[in-house]
């Protein structure tokens, strides 16, 4: 039997209703937490003496038969069973017997299991995208310890701005990344308490333990208000919008990647491995992992701003409209780890070109500021009118066909005459970068200390 339609009903259902109104086609997903959940449900009724042991014994041995079952591939899904909850159920009455399956639903409603399946499924997700996005963060760190001499042009606005090594470039994406973990960690914390023994959302008379059944599935404790318990959906929303965050960074690199692949720039070379070709043009390699990592970004944000929606204006406690609730974060955790796995594929094999950032860093005058404030700490000249005669060296650079960089000290003199010849070393490209060691800077002093808070950080965080 187990259905959720009871003796107050005189027709079936519909089959269109059966189709409108099914989770299961995607719910069965949470079969094991569902299971799970159960299993703790029923030995705390047991323990309780609200079963008996051998109406408990019977109830766990069915369970974990279905759960083989299910693993084997034997379950029998049918949409009329309408969820992944009623399908156990009545498939634990046809193995245990319905006079014992019907027992384990006692103070117990599908809203507070299904809150509980979800949030266990989504606690564990949380686990597993923060173990990702620590490989992915090693894997940067990787890379980074071999380039931290290898210079190229800091931007703002795409235009060359200031030379950087491309060590401390990857490491503003390690710290974003880094950040990523912590709120993944931080909403894991908030959210870790058990909504199951809400019941329906008034709470139940039989005496459970909530405690006990809350330890069981590894929460921290139950939720403190049946209601709350069974109408939040906060830590769909966090996990949703962590993604969206996560998506972002992913999708800020990515577009650094398909710059960085273009002819334009050519600083990088991204492997035959994660590179396409064209079905027309034979000659092209084309970014598609980045391009599509950027694309992808747009589902992730969908996904948030959806059940946002879904869940703007709901009158408490349950309404069937949360049962939307699940796809969209389906969909954005597989994507967030297919993105997380092949981002790291995509660094890790992906060749450095060097000389071509070097090169790059030869246009643009970037280290302009440096002669601007050559002009203020050894010529005692004003910043606003050190900025201006640097102004006159940079066209008179390009008058020249060169960049300010490589500007003789004669040249420069004729500018300005309180310049003396030891401009030359500190308007180089790598005195430039090694100047700025303040805390944070790129200077390759500077840049060791990140690497080494990274990489500490790394080893202190529980994987
Ligand atoms: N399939 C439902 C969902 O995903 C389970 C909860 C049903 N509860 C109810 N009162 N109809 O939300």
């Amino acid at each position: 039997m187990a259905k959720s339609r009871s003796g107050v009903f005189k027709k079936e259902a519909s089959e269109l209703l059966n189709r409108f109104n099914a989770s299961l086609p995607f719910d069965k997903k949470l079969y094991h937490e569902d299971i799970k959940g159960s299993i703790a449900h029923a030995k705390m009724l047991g323990k309780q003496g609200i079963l008996t042991i051998k109406e408990t014994d019977a109830i766990i041995d069915g369970l974990k038969k279905i759960l083989f079952e299910i693993e084997s591939g034997k379950f029998g899904f049918a949409i009329e069973d309408e969820d992944i909850h009623m399908a156990i159920e009545k498939r634990l009455g046809e193995i245990a017997g319905e006079e014992i399956s019907g027992r384990l639903h006692t103070a117990r409603s599908r809203n507070d299991q299904v809150a509980t399946d979800f949030k266990l499924y989504v606690q564990n997700s949380l686990l597993e995208l923060a173990q990702l996005t620590k490989e992915f963060i090693k894997t940067l760190l990787g890379v980074a310890k071999n380039h931290t001499k290898t210079l190229l042009p800091g931007m703002t606005h795409l235009q060359h701005a200031q030379p950087v090594n491309f060590a401390f470039h990857l490491l503003a994406y390690m710290y974003m990344f880094k950040r990523d973990i912590e709120r993944m960690q931080s909403s894991y914390e908030r959210n870790n308490y058990s909504p199951l023994g809400s019941a329906a959302f008034a709470g139940t008379p039989y005496p459970i333990d909530r405690q006990r059944s809350a330890e069981k599935l590894g929460f921290t404790a139950p939720m403190s208000n049946a209601m709350d318990g069974v109408s939040d959906r906060d830590f769909a929303l966090e996990i949703l919008f962590n993604i969206s965050v996560l998506m972002t960074h992913i999708s800020r690199l990515a577009e650094e990647l398909v710059l960085w692949s273009s002819i334009e720039f050519g600083f990088i070379t991204l492997s035959d491995e994660y590179s396409t070709g064209s079905s027309i043009m034979p000659q092209k390699k084309n970014p598609d992992v980045p391009e599509l990592l950027r694309g992808k970004t747009g589902r992730v944000y969908g996904n948030l701003v959806g059940l946002l929606t879904v869940l703007k204006g709901l009158p408490l406690a349950y309404n069937k409209d949360m049962q939307e609730d699940k796809e969209g974060v389906f969909d954005s955790v597989e994507t967030a780890q297919i993105s997380l796995r092949i981002i790291n594929e995509t660094i890790k094999t992906m060749h450095v070109n060097r000389e071509n950032m070097q090169k790059a860093c030869k246009k643009g005058h970037l280290s302009a500021t440096d002669l601007a404030d050559y002009l203020v700490t050894h010529c005692g000249i004003p910043f606003r009118e050190a900025h201006f005669i640097t102004g006159k060296a940079v066209a008179k650079a390009d008058e020249l066909g060169v960049d300010i960089s490589q500007m003789s000290y004669l040249e420069l003199q004729k500018i300005e005459s309180k310049i003396g010849k030891d401009v030359e070393k500190y308007i180089s490209l790598e005195a430039s970068m090694n100047a700025r060691t303040s805390k944070g800077g790129t200077a390759e002093s500077a840049t060791a200390e990140q690497l080494i808070e990274i990489a500490e950080w790394l080893k202190k965080i529980k994987s």
